[in-house]
């Protein structure tokens, strides 16, 4: 499958490496493909630039959001939750109609420090804002409720038992979705809804920050529902 993924950051990367792994064809978005090259130094989070990781993948390529958007038959949103719509309206809605999105971006508002704030919340989400603004898409939400190594590799967590969501109004992108999920190793994956259902996975965030931070003493976790 030909493959779009608007992001260049760790999701981005981590989610192309795999779905490279798997056969696709792979391209990243960005803003500004020059500027992306050029950066020496590490990101925010200690990770190498994007050269290097690059320099390890060279069957993966990289282009303009626009140019990544057009050539996937599925996209992935994987961009800065305050900045997904731009992405997205830089990427075209003429290169979203009829694709499945799937939406992983949380909407994360670090204008004022830590912790943040969500950008959008209780009544409204972020994959709905993006819903609405790309009515011809099929935005599924997913995988944004655990960290990125976790996305890719579910038996780094409790030998693999612990849960996926999915959000979306497209029943047939959903199940696209899920096969693509089960790809990765994914054996528990519910399905939450409609897309107004992505207001729950989003608002786990700030709970899932300050688990990070403090008892999981790091990001190498996830939920698992367990009922009676
Ligand atoms: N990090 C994780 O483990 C994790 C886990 C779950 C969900 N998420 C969510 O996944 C998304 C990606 O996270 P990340 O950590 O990989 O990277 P990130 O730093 O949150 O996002 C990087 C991407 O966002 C783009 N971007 C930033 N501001 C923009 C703007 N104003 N307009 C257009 N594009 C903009 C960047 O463009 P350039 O390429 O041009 O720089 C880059 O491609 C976020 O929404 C995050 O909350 C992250």
């Amino acid at each position: 499958l030909k493959i779009g993924v608007l992001g260049s950051g760790t999701v981005g990367r981590t989610l192309a490496g795999k779905l490279s792994s798997l056969g696709h064809d792979l391209t990243i978005g960005t803003r500004d493909v020059d500027a992306l090259m050029a950066r020496t130094e590490p990101d925010g989070m200690g990770n190498p630039p994007f050269s290097v990781w690059k320099g390890s993948h060279p069957a993966i390529a990289v282009e303009t959001f626009e140019v990544a958007a057009a050539s996937g038959e599925l996209l992935i949103n994987a961009t800065s939750g305050t900045g997904s719509l731009e992405a997205l309206e830089q990427a075209g809605a003429a290169n979203l109609n009829g694709k499945v999105l799937i939406d992983v971006s949380n909407p994360l508002d670090f204008s004022n420090g830590f912790p943040p704030s969500l950008s959008v919340c209780n009544t409204d989400s972020l994959a709905e804002q993006i819903q609405r603004a790309f009515p011809e898409a099929k935005v599924v939400k997913s995988l944004n409720t655990m960290t990125a190594a976790v996305m890719v590799d579910t038996g780094s967590v409790a030998g693999g038992d612990h849960d996926v969501f999915l959000s979306g109004d497209d029943e047939g992108a959903k199940n696209q979705v899920r096969k693509l999920l089960a790809s990765f190793g994914w054996k528990n994956i519910h399905d939450l809804g409609g897309i107004e259902t992505a207001r729950g996975v989003e608002m786990w965030l700030p709970l899932w920050l300050f688990l990070m931070g403090g008892p999981m003493g790091g990001a190498m976790f996830n939920l698992k529902m367990v009922k009676a």
